[in-house]
């Protein structure tokens, strides 16, 4: 039963109270606070999660479609993933000097990906986007980075400038919009000799927009600014990375990345993030201390060794693919029988949707909150992200939910509701 202050029950609602007493609030969590979603659209705290469902403080269960944001790949508590983690936890997690297991990260990443020499394990996306660009600004003695509008690349202030609370920008980010060929060969002429790297996702995933796929010509144009400026280009793959194309989302978009940022999906949950870089990049590589006491923690690197084999053996990809497809599918169709007319974009994998005529995303919201009232989560602000712990059940009863929350939200011929309280 939904409470009148949201979804939230009694253990939920003392949860948001110790929280608010102890946590700074506002945006500091950003996304990984449900209130990012509205208030009490989404659960607030997540207790357990297994395969693609969660169960929130209240002990009710949901299908899942938020996936941590990006690490649920190949489904929560997946057994060899956590058992390899639990073998390595058996030891201690941090001693002194590098790990067998660090070595044999780094060399599983390079063979995996083609055309990268060397590896840098960190904990963190945003860790190994700002080390991408210290490298790129290492080797090319040059400060300017260019990147794109409206994307997000983790938590540095320098990178994180359009977010709700703007870190102090010193001007050495350059944003250009997404998809400009134009505007991209414009801002490098203007910038010419000062740029060092070229930073970019592999969609443009803006919250409360549709997704955007790179188009051909901008694609040209990157690595026609690439060449002329001699800028090191860096994919930063951090959230599409694993969703796109198993080698990589370079390879979706036809392109080869001087440095590739990895994360999220990485370890299936457990903190591992990786820069990936050529050799004619070690050098600039060699010139920066990057290190952090907590980096060397083995078990969440044996749980990465895990997932790369699982996500290959298991065929992740093509799981979530085929998941995300009959999601697509289903939704469209639900949509269209119940009246209302949606955006559904994205790859399969990572769709959002969007309504039509519907100003402040009312209907969206309403559409998350009777989801989540029927035990699916749908996040209304991110794209959602499939895993291949989803089978045909799961998206199935997924579909039921999705179904008869769209027809608990007004749809074209009714007004759009009223915003939600706040
Ligand atoms: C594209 C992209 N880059 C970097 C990051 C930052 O990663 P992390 O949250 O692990 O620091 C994110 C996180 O959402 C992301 O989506």
């Amino acid at each position: 039963m939904v409470t009148p202050s949201g979804i939230d029950g009694s253990e939920g609602r003392a949860l948001w109270a110790r929280a608010d007493r102890v946590l700074p609030g506002g945006g500091i969590y950003l996304s990984r606070s449900a209130r990012f979603a509205g208030e009490g659209v989404l659960p607030g705290f997540i207790a357990d999660a297994r395969g693609c469902r969660v169960t929130d403080a209240d002990g009710r269960s949901y299908l899942d479609f938020v996936c941590a944001n990006g690490p649920n790949l190949l489904g929560y508590g997946h057994p060899g993933v956590e058992q390899a983690f639990l073998a390595q936890a058996s030891k201690p997690a941090s001693t002194n000097f590098f790990s067998p297991v660090l070595i044999e990260l780094a060399e599983a990443l390079v063979d995996r990906y083609d055309g990268f020499d060397w590896g840098v394990v960190a904990k963190t996306g945003s860790e190994v986007v700002t080390l991408a660009c210290r490298v790129a600004r290492q080797e090319t003695g040059r400060s300017l980075i260019l990147a794109f509008e409206s994307a997000y690349h983790g938590s540095d202030a320098e990178l994180a400038p359009g977010l709700p609370s703007p870190g102090p920008a010193d001007g050495r980010v350059l944003r250009v919009p997404w998809n400009d060929a134009a505007a991209l060969e414009r801002a490098s002429n203007e910038q010419e000799g000062e740029i060092a790297g070229i930073l970019l996702n592999a969609l443009d995933q803006t919250p409360l927009r549709p997704t955007r796929f790179a188009a051909p010509e901008f694609v040209a144009a990157i690595e026609a600014v690439r060449r002329r400026s001699d800028a090191v280009l860096i994919l930063d793959d951090v959230r599409q990375g694993f969703r796109m194309h198993p080698e990589g989302s370079h390879r979706a978009l036809g392109f080869q990345p001087d440095l590739l940022c990895l994360g999220k999906g990485l370890a299936n949950g457990h903190s591992v993030s990786a820069l990936l870089g050529h050799d004619g990049l070690r050098e600039g590589a060699r010139g920066i201390v990057f290190t952090s006491s907590l980096h060397f923690e083995q078990p969440p690197m044996r749980a990465s060794l895990a997932t790369l084999k699982a996500y290959d053996e298991e065929g992740a990809f093509q799981a979530m693919t085929r998941a995300g497809r009959r999601l697509e599918a289903g939704l469209r169709k639900a949509a269209e029988e119940t009246g209302h007319v949606i955006d559904y974009s994205g790859p399969p994998t990572m769709p959002s949707l969007l309504f039509e005529n519907d100003p402040g995303h009312t209907r969206l919201v309403t559409f998350a909150r009777e989801a989540a009232r029927r035990g699916a989560i749908f996040h209304p602000v991110l794209n959602w992200f499939l895993s291949a712990a989803h089978d045909d059940a799961a998206i199935d009863e997924s579909l039921e939910i999705a179904r008869a929350a769209l027809e608990a939200t007004p749809s074209l011929s009714t007004p759009p509701p009223e915003p939600p309280p706040s």
